[in-house]
């Protein structure tokens, strides 16, 4: 990443390392505004133009980040050139160095250069059209669309589907991902091949997986009698050459520019599945809450900034604590895929072990990133957070506003079990029987949205979003590669020619599985 100053960084992490780690305890008692202070909100207009707010706060009151600790992890930012980094993001700088690209997501959503701005607008626009003139019959009666994709062009869409047209569904969506032919048909006994679009996303519109499935599927349409299956699929892509010649007709190829990122898509033509479903008013409320949060992450500074704040509880952990994992509960059930879609962005992103300039790094990277819903997981793997070994810093992530018309208390009890657990983690309990003891002092953070609304979602992705980029930075990486995946893509293509110098484990499995 740019301005990364190696001297200036080592001696900020080597006056981190040395801090002292105060508990939660002591956080709490040495300062009675900590919730206060530690606690951050981002609001937006409840629709466009409205001088009403909505909006959610995150409560870091929870983590060990002291006064200390944050000051010097201020001195790391700036050693580390975050300013200058970010400024370099939204304004279309190099930031993806390996690959000597910019990363230009945030100008999906009108945070970026101008001239990236108007090209992202004209190709919303674009995809505007299509999706309304499919809402008006355009291509006939579309009931379903199965949308194929894998990866990021697969993860944020089932996301945001899952999320949002729990109510009220235009268009019914099923997002295919895995090559599991199992995948697919249970697409094909939910869809009318007769009302069924066919949605392709696919960055580079080379992806085995993808490409297989959207063939397949081709098929189905064809075998149940659609007289012009290729008629009846869009790509979505940053290849739209590929897609001609695999066959597009150009007038259903949304493309989105190369620099934005596949982890980093759901906000370009990869989210056309999510605005079938919601609509293209709400498509665009999704833009809003992520420019809200973008406008928030470009305008503040330090401690208060609130996705940079994140990063350092994350380099907290990671670094000085050595926590290995962080857990990340949805406590509502539009966002039980989140954890998923995390995962990726974060994993994908910052599981690096060079530095941007390719030095090995000083330090772990990415933790692991795993979670699940909350109340389920409470009755799963919450054991482990309360009385287990590892130190595991988690986030909850809750709407204020249920989401559900049956008894109010549904949603109390399970507002009631978020804070709980969070309350438990940090208190502990002692007893004189070790087996029924708390050793407490466990971080969390907690997420309130006031609505789980398509704005919400959209400020909870580039929250994220921004989270992964200044742990990047933090840590001197480029989080926008990903070239951790290639080798064991080149790996099944050889195991498919036959080709190649397998070991004698992989021989013996081919043999045994039928592939050699
Ligand atoms: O293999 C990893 C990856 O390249 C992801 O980064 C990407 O989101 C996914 O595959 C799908 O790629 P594409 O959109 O080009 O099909």
């Amino acid at each position: 990443m740019g301005g990364v100053t190696g001297g200036s960084t080592a001696a900020a992490w080597a006056a981190l390392r040395g801090l002292p780690h105060p508990t939660l305890a002591e956080l709490f008692a040495g300062d009675a505004d900590r919730p206060a202070a530690l606690t951050r909100r981002i609001a937006w207009p409840v629709e466009p133009g409205s001088e009403a707010e909505t909006g959610m706060l995150v409560d870091f009151s929870k983590t060990h980040l002291g006064d200390e600790a944050l000051a010097a992890f201020e001195a790391l930012t700036e050693a580390a050139g975050f300013a200058a980094a970010r400024d370099a993001l939204f304004g279309g700088g190099i930031v993806n160095p390996t690959e000597g690209r910019a990363a230009t997501h945030g100008a999906l959503r009108g945070s970026g250069t101008e001239a990236q701005v108007e090209e992202a607008e004209a190709l919303l626009a674009r995809m505007g059209m299509l999706v309304e003139a499919i809402h008006e019959g355009a291509l006939g009666d579309i009931r379903h669309c199965i949308a194929i994709g894998i990866g990021g062009s697969a993860l944020g869409p089932a996301l945001a589907i899952d999320a949002l047209t729990r109510d009220l569904a235009l268009v019914d969506v099923h997002v295919v991902s895995n090559i599991d032919g199992l995948a697919l048909e249970a697409a094909f006994r939910a869809c009318d091949p007769a009302t069924t679009l066919i949605a392709l996303a696919s960055k580079t519109f080379t992806t085995t997986e993808t490409m297989t499935n959207a063939a397949s599927a081709l098929k189905w349409l064809a075998d149940n009698g659609v007289e012009d299956p290729g008629g009846r699929v869009v790509a979505l892509t940053a290849a739209p050459d590929k897609a001609v010649e695999w066959g597009v007709d150009e007038t259903r190829i949304l493309p989105f520019p190369e620099s934005v990122g596949g982890r980093y898509s759901l906000f370009s033509s990869i989210g056309f599945p999510v605005a079938l479903g919601i609509g293209m008013d709400e498509f665009r409320q999704m833009l809003a809450g992520a420019k809200a949060v973008d406008d928030h992450f470009r305008a503040t500074e330090g401690r208060a900034n609130a996705p940079l704040l994140a990063a350092y509880a994350d380099q907290y952990y990671t670094r000085l604590r050595g926590c290995q994992t962080r857990a990340v509960f949805a406590y509502d059930e539009r966002l039980k895929l989140l954890p998923d879609y995390l995962q990726q962005l974060e994993m994908e992103s910052n599981g690096k072990s060079v530095t941007a300039h390719g030095a090995p790094v000083d330090g772990p990277t990415a933790a692991v990133t795993w979670g699940g819903v909350g109340t389920d997981a409470q009755h799963a793997v919450f054991q482990l957070l309360h009385q287990g070994t590892h130190l595991i810093p988690v986030d909850f992530i809750a709407s204020i506003a249920p989401g559900d018309d049956l008894d109010p208390a549904h949603h109390r009890i399970l507002l009631m079990n978020c804070l709980a657990q969070g309350a438990a983690l940090m208190a502990g309990k002692t007893s004189d029987d070790p087996s029924r003891a708390y050793p407490g002092d466990r971080p969390s953070t907690t997420f309130l949205v006031e609505d789980c609304d398509a704005a919400a979602l959209g400020a909870l992705i580039a929250f994220h979003e921004h989270r992964t980029f200044a742990n990047a930075v933090l840590m001197g990486i480029n989080p926008f590669d990903q070239f951790g995946v290639e080798l064991g893509k080149a790996i099944a293509k050889q195991i498919e020619s036959g080709k190649g110098d397998f070991d004698p484990s992989t021989k013996a499995l081919m043999a045994a599985a039928g592939l050699a």
